[in-house]
Parts: structure tokens; C-alpha cells; sequence
């Protein structure tokens, strides 16, 4: 029996690939520090477990569509906060970030439609799109120069009578890339002069370092029509298995068609739901403290980073993680070697080789993404690892180094 041309040209998930070798690597008594996936290691706040446990209903029942009510107002006062104004019927509670992307792509392209990004991207835009038959498009953004947008009239160029959407991901996963003021009124422009969608995804919100002012084109309100902001609890509360994001437009015509969308799946849970109220209504105070912690960790991986030969990065400037581009040539044979071969004092790590994060797999293949979501002390034990990791590789494959 045959499967789907659609599902066949989705890649292998990359997530899942050093699973197995992981397992049997622990399976040895290998200690393995995850920095391939973000998955941050701060406490979810209590406030989700606490509004669980008081759950009164005797029927777990659907919720509406588009989310509770509750939620939908908690995230109206939490744009609010931000100077941001949607009411309720702007947005919808969806399964994570990820179905909100999901929606997205459904809704606004056709079969061969193309979306316009920067690169390198976040990986899971290229199954999406494949998933859903839109041509991703990519313009390239370099490490070099802290992966600055290219000129208006370079990412016009690649705008074609298909394109139906511009996509930024502000702060970016994996660069770290935050968006200067200039580069987001180059992405408004363009978005209105060629009649595009601006799609915003926006779930590293709260992670932007160095005090800089968080921008958004969501604070350009001749934008409106075309704007899509994508959103999630995940990385903001540290709440990645509660499942809850959001798709937030003032388009009517828009979200009108998306609840055809939201119906088809009949309801997000009730429970993740429930939860994710409490934490929308925290305030400053608990981003200020996660905002100091991902800084610290931040500053420990630059210092080691930098103390590595052949190493280069740049120090980013939000989200959490830093690309970095290593002296050898093939980043995925690399990192497969450190979990099957490899140790330093019983302890290996697992990176996210940085082809998966290009359109095109022959690019980054030098350059790993490194997600600095364990603590201080198991950041700079990683980073030591790393640091031996490289130094024994270049002695076991002197052909694979540069
Ligand atoms: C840039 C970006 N967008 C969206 C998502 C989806 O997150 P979730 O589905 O957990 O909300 C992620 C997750 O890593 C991400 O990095």
C-alpha cells in the first residue's frame, strides 16, 4: 500500500533520529546532557498544577473550539499588558505554537502557494509546509553578521506571484536573531505593497536579552489585515507538555475560515487549558527572574564557546540557543560519534546538527544549534564536554577536521 506523495517529501523527524543511539548510550552508564531540543528545565510555575487540582467537574468534557473563554480573556489582558490590543474574538486557543503554524499554512495557502522565511529556520516550518503542499522559500541571513535581515530589495526579489506569506520568527529559533525596528518595518512594507500575510511567530517573546525593547508588527496598525501573530505558553512558563498556544489576527474574513479549522479538531484539552489561565495572569516579576537565569546561562556557553579552537559564534541576542560553527566538516557525523564513541568523564552531550535548519541539507553542515536550557553547573559541564569532544575527534577523524 502507497502513502501520500505529501507525507513521503516530509523529512525524517530529527528530533527522533539519535534517540535510539542515545538510549543504548545510557544504557552503558553514559550520562547524556540533552542541548539538542528546547526543552527548558526552569519549574513550570505552580499556579498550573494548583488550578488542575481544583478542577470541579465530574465530565471532562469538550471545550468550545476556540478555547474558554477564560483563556481567551486571560490572553487579551496579557497582550494588554504588552500595549497589544485584541479582544477575544482575535484569537483562538490551538495545540501548541505548532497547530497555530499548522492553521496557518491550511488557511491561507494552496497546493504549490509559497511562504517566504529567512535562513537558516526553524526546522519544523519545512514539514509543515510539506505536509500542507506550500513551497517554504528561503532568503539567507548569516551567522557573521548576527543574521541581519539581507536589503528590502533582496527578500523582494524572492517575492513571487505565489508568495502568500512572509514568516519571521522574532526572537528566532535557532539564531537567536531578535529583529531591529528597521528590519520590521522592511517586513511590514513588503507585506502591504505586495497584499502578503505577515506571519509572526513570537514564542520566544519574553526571551530578549541585553535590555533591548521588544518589537512587534503587531504594533503597526495599518499592518492588521495581513497580520498573524503565532503564539504559546511553552517556552514562556516552561510549559512545552501542556499544549497550548494561540492564532491571533483582527482579520475577520481570516478567522473566519479558521474556525472551520479549530471545529474539525472539536476542542483543546480542558485541563491544559484550565492551567495555562493561571499562568497568563503571572506578571513581570516571574520573567524578570527567567530573564536573569537565561542570561547567566547565555553568558557561561559564550565564555566557553570562545575558549574552544576553531569555534565561531556570536553571542545572541535572544530566545535560547546559539548556532556556532565547529572546525570539521560534517556537524552530524560529529555529534553521532559524541553519543556512540565518545565520553569524557562518563558524560557525552546531544546537539542539533544545523542542516535541519536550512532549506537545503548541504547548508550548516559545519554548524551545530546548542539550546541552553539546563542550568548554570550542567551548561559548563557540557560545554567541557564539548571542548574534549572536539579535541578527540580531531585525533580520531583528522580528515573530517578543518
Ligand atoms: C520558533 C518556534 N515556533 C513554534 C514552536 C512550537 O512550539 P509549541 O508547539 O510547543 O507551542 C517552537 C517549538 O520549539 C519554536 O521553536
Amino acid at each position: 500500500m502507497k502513502t501520500s506523495q505529501r507525507i513521503q517529501k516530509m523529512g525524517e523527524p530529527a528530533l527522533l533520529k539519535y534517540y535510539p543511539l542515545v538510549s543504548e548510550a545510557q544504557k552503558k552508564g553514559k550520562k547524556v546532557y540533552f542541548l539538542n531540543i528546547g526543552q527548558p528545565d526552569i519549574k513550570t510555575p505552580a499556579g498550573f498544577l494548583d488550578s488542575v487540582n481544583c478542577i470541579d467537574q465530574e465530565v471532562l468534557s469538550y471545550q468550545a473550539p476556540e478555547g474558554i473563554i477564560e483563556l481567551r480573556q486571560a490572553a487579551c489582558d496579557y497582550y494588554r499588558r504588552l500595549g497589544l490590543h485584541y479582544d477575544v474574538g482575535d484569537l483562538f486557543v490551538t495545540n501548541g505554537g505548532s497547530e497555530a503554524l499548522l492553521f496557518t499554512f491550511i488557511g491561507i495557502c494552496n497546493a504549490g502557494d509559497e511562504i517566504l522565511t529567512a535562513e537558516p529556520l526553524y526546522s519544523i516550518y519545512k514539514e509543515m509546509a510539506a505536509a500542507t503542499d506550500v513551497n517554504l522559500v528561503g532568503f539567507k541571513t548569516y551567522a557573521e553578521d548576527g543574521f541581519a535581515l539581507p536589503a528590502a530589495a533582496v527578500i523582494e526579489a524572492a517575492i513571487t506571484p505565489r508568495t502568500k506569506a512572509l514568516l519571521m520568527t522574532n526572537p528566532g529559533n535557532p539564531t537567536g536573531k531578535v529583529f531591529s525596528r528597521e528590519e520590521i518595518e522592511v517586513m511590514v512594507k513588503l507585506a502591504i505593497k505586495h497584499n502578503l500575510y505577515l506571519i509572526s511567530d513570537e514564542v520566544y517573546r519574553e526571551f530578549v536579552y541585553d535590555s533591548q525593547d521588544y518589537l512587534s508588527p503587531a504594533q503597526y496598525d495599518e499592518l492588521a489585515q495581513h497580520f498573524i501573530l503565532i503564539d504559546s505558553i511553552s517556552k514562556r512558563y516552561s510549559a512545552c507538555g501542556a499544549r497550548i498556544g494561540f492564532i491571533v489576527s483582527k482579520n475577520k474574513t481570516l478567522m473566519n475560515q479558521l474556525k472551520k479549522l479549530v471545529q474539525m479538531r472539536l476542542s483543546v484539552s480542558t485541563i491544559d487549558q484550565i492551567g495555562a489561565v493561571s499562568l497568563l495572569k503571572l506578571d513581570g516579576d516571574f520573567f524578570d527572574g527567567v530573564l536573569k537565569e537565561y542570561t547567566c546561562r547565555r553568558e557561561i556557553v559564550y565564555a566557553a564557546l570562545q575558549e574552544i579552537p576553531g569555534v565561531i559564534c556570536k553571542e545572541p541576542r535572544g530566545a535560547f540557543y546559539f548556532m556556532a560553527k565547529l572546525p570539521i566538516k560534517e556537524a552530524s557525523h560529529f555529534i553521532e560519534w559524541l553519543i556512540t564513541d565518545f565520553d569524557y568523564q562518563g558524560e557525552t552531550v546531544l546537539l542539533s546538527p544545523a542542516n535541519d535548519f536550512y532549506l537545503n541539507p548541504q547548508d550548516g553542515a559545519d554548524e551545530v544549534r546548542i539550546a541552553y536550557v539546563l542550568n548554570g553547573e550542567d551548561m559548563k559541564k557540557s560545554m567541557e564536554v564539548l571542548k574534549h569532544g572536539l579535541a578527540a575527534y580531531e585525533k580520531a577523524f583528522p580528515e573530517q577536521c578543518k
